[in-house]
């Protein structure tokens, strides 16, 4: 394994005695560990072995170049930040310093306080630089484990299928062999529709990335989208014995943002409401303005969240396990509802009592009219 870079430490590269001497005496009091050569080769064997955070290195020495040095530096540690230090500081000196992959670079003479500020700024700059990098890191390995995770959620439905088709094709005539294929055939239509719907959210998280889907900033009338998305809901509510009510004012503002993923918004929190929900249990949302923004609510009397599980409940592939809800989801529509909310400039959070119900409530900036300005001035309004 690589041995880590050592943060504070310096090595300076310069064939000039005094330079290296001053350097490494008003580093060394800024609390610097230094290390001073004076060609390129010792440098870069200290370099390998010690790992400094940071490298000072002459452009003009005798044998190898200050610009191969720095070429094999970043072979050595690609994070390594190097200060070109120069008596030749010209334009083209600067330019072939920069070009070799130096982060800066320092003219002779220069004053203690401009090499401490340029070391401080070389090390600030590296430490963005390596976060910079884990945070690419981790998004990597973020999208591999939702690649395999989706490839594993699309292939268990189709086994399931393909087993049920096999089963099929293999099925002797047996009196009961009618009532076991319109079982079967039902089963496969349940596991069908799982997968359409777990393609259906991969898209949109997929477009949503893309900025495919979200980017649209209109005005869009919060009573019709809502009143529009309860209607569609309304028979899978009668069938779970689910009541629907709404109770939006007549002055409720509209929203600034995206119709298309307003309504996708709407649509999973309302069927969670309903599919965890009990018989007789009721669904109610509502809008309201507040100062800067309009508050939408979805309320429910299901089974509830249980308070360990609300930390990730936005989190992608989360399910909340309950002993006999054998209910089919992905887990990929609340973690969709933040996107949206989040890309639309607005918040999403939940209130929740296991057993009496969850309450979510989004806020998401309001649409306002645009201000005639003065160049809309009417026709009696002119200067001359
Ligand atoms: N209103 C609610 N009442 C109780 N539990 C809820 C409610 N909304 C969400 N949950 C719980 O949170 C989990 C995550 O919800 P989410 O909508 O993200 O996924 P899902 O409903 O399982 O699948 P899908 O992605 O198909 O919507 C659900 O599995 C459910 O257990
Ligand atoms: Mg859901």
């Amino acid at each position: 394994m690589d041995t880590p870079a050592v943060p504070d430490a310096v090595v300076v590269i310069d064939d000039d005695y005094p330079m290296r001497l001053a350097c490494s005496q008003i580093l060394s009091r800024s609390g610097y560990r230094v290390d001073a050569f004076e060609d390129g080769a010792r440098g870069l064997d200290a370099v390998a072995a010690s790992k400094p955070g940071l490298v000072l290195v002459d452009l003009k020495m005798p044998g190898l170049s200050g610009t191969e040095v720095i070429a094999r530096l970043h072979e050595i540690d690609p994070t390594i930040t190097v200060v070109v230090i120069t008596g030749y500081a010209t334009i083209s000196t600067a330019v072939e310093a920069m070009k070799a992959g130096a982060y800066d670079f320092l003219p002779k003479p220069f004053s203690p306080e401009e090499l401490r500020l340029i070391v401080q700024r070389g090390f600030e700059r590296r430490q963005l630089q390596i976060e910079a990098r884990h945070a690419e890191v981790e998004r990597e390995l973020q999208r591999r484990r939702f690649v395999t995770f989706v490839t594993h959620q699309l292939k268990t439905p189709l086994v399931a299928v393909h087993q049920f088709l096999d089963l099929m094709q293999r099925l002797e005539d047996t009196p009961d062999a009618v009532a076991k294929r319109a079982d079967w055939l039902a089963r496969c239509l349940v596991r069908t529709e799982e997968l359409q719907r777990l393609i259906e959210e991969w898209l949109t998280l997929a477009r949503l990335e893309g900025g495919t889907l979200g980017r649209q900033r209109i005005r869009v009338d919060v009573r019709p989208l809502v009143a529009t998305v309860l209607e569609s809901y309304r028979t899978l509510a009668a069938s779970r014995e689910v009541s629907l009510s709404h109770e939006l004012p007549d002055d409720v503002c509209p929203v600034h943002g995206d119709p298309i993923c307003l309504t996708v918004l709407l649509d999973n929190l309302v069927t969670n409401a309903i599919q965890y929900n009990r018989p007789g249990g009721r669904v109610g949302v509502c809008a309201h303005c507040t100062p800067g923004e309009i508050l939408i609510t979805v309320e429910d009397t299901g089974a509830g969240i249980p308070h360990d599980a609300l930390p990730f409940l936005f989190d992608e592939f989360f399910r909340v396990r309950r002993p006999g809800n054998h209910s089919r989801g992905t887990g990929l529509g609340l973690h969709i509802c933040r996107r949206i909310v989040t890309e639309m400039g607005g918040t999403i959070e939940v209130e929740s009592t296991e057993g009496a119900g969850s309450t979510f409530r989004v806020r998401l900036p309001f649409y306002a009219e645009p201000v005639a300005g003065p160049g809309d001035a009417g026709p009696g309004d002119h200067v001359g």
